[in-house]
C-alpha cells in the first residue's frame, strides 16, 4: 500500500519524520516542483511525506503529485486548524467529515457561496478512513471531534469573518488546505482523511495563539497520524 501524508508547514511534518528517523527507517528524498517528498519503504508498503507550503494551490499541487506521480492510494493530511466551536480548544483533535472552500464566490452568476459548476460546495472525506480514525481514537483513549472544515487562502483572525464562516458553511474549523486536497482526491477517486489539531480560535488573538501552539498542536495530529497508519497495517 502507498500512503501519502501531507502537511502545509514544515512544523506539521517534522514530528512524522522524527518518528520514522527514530524507528531507524531509511528516508529517501526527492525534490519535485519546489516540494521535498520524503519516501519511506517499509516491507511491501511505502509512505510519502511532504509539506506543501501554505494554501489551496500548494496543497493541490502536492496531492496531485502524491497520487499521479508517486501512486499513493490513500491520502492523509496532518496539521493544525482554527477552532470555530466552543468544544474545540487548543490541542483538541478532529477529522473533517466534509470540506468546503469558504473563499469561493461566484454568486454574481446566481451560484451559492462556495459552489463551482461541475463541482460541489462540500466534498465528503472517506467514510471508511473516518471510521478507522474513530476506532484508533477509541483504542488509544483520545477524544476525536468531527465536523465540516472550511478552507480558504486567508488566515482567519477576525470575529465577524469567523461567524460568517460558521453561519454560511456550518463549519467547525478553518484552515487553508483541506478542501483543495479533497478536490484533488475526489477527482482521482482516492480516499482521504484530514486530521487537524486546534492551534487557535480564529479570533482576534489567533495569530498569537497560532505561533504559540503550532508546534504542540502539530505533534498531537502527527502522533494520531502514526497510530492511524499502524492501524492501516503499515508495519512500523
Ligand atoms: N490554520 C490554523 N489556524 C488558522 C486560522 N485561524 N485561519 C486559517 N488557517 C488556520
Amino acid at each position: 500500500m502507498k500512503i501519502g501524508i501531507i502537511g502545509a508547514m514544515v512544523e506539521e511534518i517534522t514530528p512524522l519524520l522524527e518518528f520514522f528517523k527514530n524507528a531507524h527507517l531509511n528516508i529517501q528524498t526527492q525534490t519535485i516542483g519546489g516540494n521535498v517528498y520524503h519516501c519511506i519503504h517499509i516491507k511491501q508498503d511505502s509512505v510519502y511525506i511532504a509539506y506543501s507550503k501554505i494554501g489551496k494551490v500548494h496543497s493541490a499541487l502536492v496531492a496531485t503529485m502524491m497520487i499521479s506521480y508517486f501512486g499513493c492510494e490513500k491520502i492523509l493530511f496532518s496539521g493544525v486548524a482554527g477552532g470555530l466551536r466552543k468544544d474545540l480548544q487548543v490541542g483538541d483533535l478532529l477529522i473533517a467529515t466534509k470540506l468546503c472552500q469558504h473563499d469561493v464566490d461566484i454568486s454574481a452568476f446566481g451560484h451559492p457561496l462556495g459552489f463551482i459548476p461541475e463541482s460541489a460546495v462540500f466534498i465528503e472525506s472517506d467514510a471508511e478512513l473516518n471510521s478507522i480514525a474513530r476506532s484508533v481514537a477509541g483504542s488509544i483513549g483520545k477524544e476525536l471531534k468531527e465536523g465540516v472544515v472550511a478552507s480558504g487562502d486567508q488566515f482567519i483572525n477576525d470575529d465577524s469573518k469567523k461567524q460568517w464562516i460558521i453561519q454560511t458553511f456550518g463549519a467547525c474549523a478553518v484552515e487553508m488546505e483541506g478542501a483543495s486536497v479533497a478536490v484533488v482526491c475526489a477527482a482521482f477517486g482516492v480516499p482521504f482523511c484530514i486530521f487537524r489539531s486546534i492551534s487557535d480560535s480564529a479570533d482576534t488573538n489567533a495569530d498569537i495563539s497560532f505561533d504559540e501552539f503550532l508546534e504542540s498542536a502539530s505533534k498531537v495530529s502527527a502522533k494520531f497520524c502514526i497510530e492511524f497508519i499502524k492501524k492501516l497495517g503499515v508495519g512500523i
